[in-house]
């Protein structure tokens, strides 16, 4: 049965959701939280199996939350910084700290977001950043064929990143690990991870027709809030 604070929680989330940048939020004094998918475990089946993503969420997107918490332990005023504030600002802390921080407060972050990213059925972009897909890729088509290129030559574990572009409007980057754009300065539109936990159960080694697979998921009204956020 649903308590009156899990309903709060679910709206919550849900106008979160559409507003895009929770992220931007604190979790609470008490440091950081493992959000709840936005959906069932089988929601993105065929593409990506609900195995999978029990286990990505559930044990390795747990893993950095908590990882994250015990490294921060005792800095009370980092436990209570909204995530992409920590992963913008790690250097920030003591050299000791500043690799737990990086990997797990990283891991945190990105998969908040990728969650998000992906939608059962995800249609495509529409308005302004149809418009601005286009002025940097020509087509929806181009930017598939630069976005897999870029997450296919990410050599071991990390991901590749739509971000707001300089010059262009948007640009395509890719990071090793748990590295973010977000350190670098940049602004996140969307990301595919590619650490082999994310398809090798179903995919195995052909990490090529996972991320073909993946663009079926692609939340794009998730996408069109990030970016007009910016
Ligand atoms: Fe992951």
């Amino acid at each position: 049965m649903l308590t009156r604070r899990d309903l709060l929680r679910s709206a919550t989330a849900g106008a979160a959701a559409l507003a895009a940048p929770s992220l931007l939020r604190a979790d609470g004094p008490k440091g950081f939280e493992l959000p709840k998918l936005p959906y069932a475990f089988d929601a993105l089946e065929p593409y990506i199996d609900a195995k999978t993503m029990e286990i990505h969420h559930d044990r390795h997107h747990k893993a950095y939350v908590d990882n994250l918490n015990k490294a921060l332990a005792g800095h009370a005023d980092w436990l209570a910084k909204p995530i992409v504030e920590v992963v913008r600002d790690y250097k920030k802390l003591p050299p000791e700290l500043q690799t737990p921080v990086r990997n797990n407060g990283g891991g945190h972050l990105n998969h908040t977001w990728f969650w998000q990213m992906m939608a059962k059925s995800g249609g495509a972009p529409k308005g302004e950043l149809a418009k601005a897909i286009d002025a940097s890729f020509g087509t929806l088509d181009g930017f598939k064929k630069e976005f897999a290129a870029a997450a296919l030559s990410q050599f071991g574990s990390g991901w590749a990143w739509l971000v707001k572009g300089k010059g262009k409007p948007l640009a395509i980057t890719k990071s090793a690990n748990q590295d973010s754009p977000v350190t670098e300065g940049m602004a996140v539109l969307l990301g595919v991870d590619v650490w082999e936990h994310a398809y090798y159960l179903k995919y195995q080694n052909k990490r090529a027709d996972y991320v073909n697979a993946w663009f079926s998921v692609v939340n794009w009204d998730f996408v069109s809030g990030l970016f007009a956020a910016k």
